[in-house]
């Protein structure tokens, strides 16, 4: 895994002094320095500001900032739209027939995948091993649990912080009917693919080096099918054949069948 040291690029900062006890359990939480105007700006800050938790690039041309908003923007959009249970996501973890299976999102990122599925009425837990990826998720959640709209919605989602090879090596209890996982992809450059919310997720995580193991253990647990996300014309992970792949726009989901859907 090439998960970069975060605290050689990255500090806690805030944008208004009544937030320096927060930012301060905040950086201390996550083992990063708290941000030190004598010395030099580090690429990026993660920082609090009076209405959420943001990600800001400090670098000429930056990108960002970056928050985790369920209600707004596109998701907001799709959510009004009514997300379909056409959708390439929908028909490659099997909700056809009213069918809303329990899911596990092994590489829960910034949660948008795993919202799409919790409006459509599947249960997700989603894991994130990324304690600064997690951390804006989470503020995401909290902000939205709040919104009467997506109370529903978000009672269905619940984020664990942690290592999924690690998550999955030692599962108990009853298995997730679905896994589902989206692996950073090794895009080089600023490829219009590449949206800039990943371009930044990368900067802090880097590439996911065990995805082919992740699939391999996913097999193993989930009891019903594995899915996992590429773009459109990447290869399949290393590992068994696909049953078969459902191609969106652009991204593809490879589906490996373990039993059918009830
Ligand atoms: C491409 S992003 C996922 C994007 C997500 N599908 C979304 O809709 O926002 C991949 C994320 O999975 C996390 N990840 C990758 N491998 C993981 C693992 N083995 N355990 C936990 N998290 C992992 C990475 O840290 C990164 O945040």
């Amino acid at each position: 895994m090439t998960t970069r040291n975060p605290e050689s690029i990255l500090a806690v900062s805030q944008t208004d002094p009544c937030l320096a006890d927060k930012a301060r359990t905040l950086a201390a939480k996550l083992g990063l320095p708290l941000y030190n105007v004598e010395e030099p700006t580090p690429a990026l800050l993660l920082t609090l500001t009076p209405e959420r938790l943001e990600l800001r690039q400090t670098t000429k041309g930056a990108e960002g900032p970056l928050f985790v908003d369920f209600s707004g923007g596109a998701i907001e959009y799709r959510r009004r739209q009514g997300t379909s249970r056409k959708e390439a996501i929908a028909r490659a973890v099997g909700l056809k027939g009213g069918a809303t299976p329990a899911v596990l999102d092994l590489t829960a990122g910034l949660g948008l995948d795993s919202f799409i599925l919790a409006s459509l009425g599947c249960t997700i837990r989603m894991v994130e091993r990324s304690p600064v990826v997690a951390a804006l998720l989470a503020d995401g959640i909290e902000r939205a649990r709040l919104e009467p709209a997506l109370a529903e919605i978000m009672a269905r989602i619940s984020l664990m912080v942690g290592e999924s090879l690690e998550i999955l090596r030692t599962w108990q209890g009853e298995r997730p009917e679905v896994i589902c996982l989206d692996p950073m992809y090794p895009h080089r450059g600023k490829s219009a693919l590449v949206k800039k919310e990943m371009r930044l997720i990368r900067l802090l995580v880097g590439d996911d080096q065990d995805s082919d193991q992740l699939l391999a253990a996913a097999l193993g647990v989930a009891s019903r099918r594995v899915v996992v996300k590429r773009p459109r014309l990447a290869p399949a992970l290393r590992g068994p054949e696909a049953n078969f792949a459902i191609s969106g726009k652009n991204s593809r989901f490879d589906v490996y069948l373990i039993a059918p859907l009830p």
